[in-house]
């Protein structure tokens, strides 16, 4: 009897897509707006899921104030209110599109979570822009 739970985050933060080995001309025909070379931000909305049996004695698949905790100690706190391209490590030469922050994020956490829960990142970079990690 598997169960899915989800825990729905926010962040902001400010990027720019940039890919260094392509011309100016190129960089902005390919990631237009968010090639702006100022860097702008977007409004992003995480959810993070886990699968797994709820535990017969607390009937939980996870604790969700843990996995609030989790997800703002190690998520939101390096993420918010960051310049992903100056600020952060992990964005440093890694083009911070909402694919890679999700494939990072799942990383940061899969760390975190017992094995046996299945995990799955949700990213809404904007309203109509979502992308999800594993792709199944
Ligand atoms: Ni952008």
């Amino acid at each position: 009897m598997k169960v899915a739970v989800i825990r729905k985050e926010h962040f902001n933060s400010a990027h720019r897509l940039y890919n260094p080995k392509w011309t100016d001309e190129k960089n902005e025909k390919v990631f237009g707006k968010c090639n702006n070379p100022n860097f702008h931000g977007h409004n992003y909305d995480l959810y993070v899921k886990l699968i797994g049996e709820p535990d017969p004695e607390t009937g939980y698949v996870y604790d969700m104030k843990v996995l609030s905790d989790l997800i703002r100690d190690k998520v939101i706190q390096k993420f918010d209110h960051k310049n992903l391209n100056q600020d952060t490590d992990e964005f440093r030469s890694l083009n911070p599109t909402a694919e890679n922050i999700a494939v990072v994020i799942w990383n940061i956490l899969r760390k975190e979570i017992d094995p046996s829960l299945e995990l799955k990142v949700t990213l809404y970079e904007t309203e109509r822009n979502i992308v999800e990690y594993p792709a199944d």
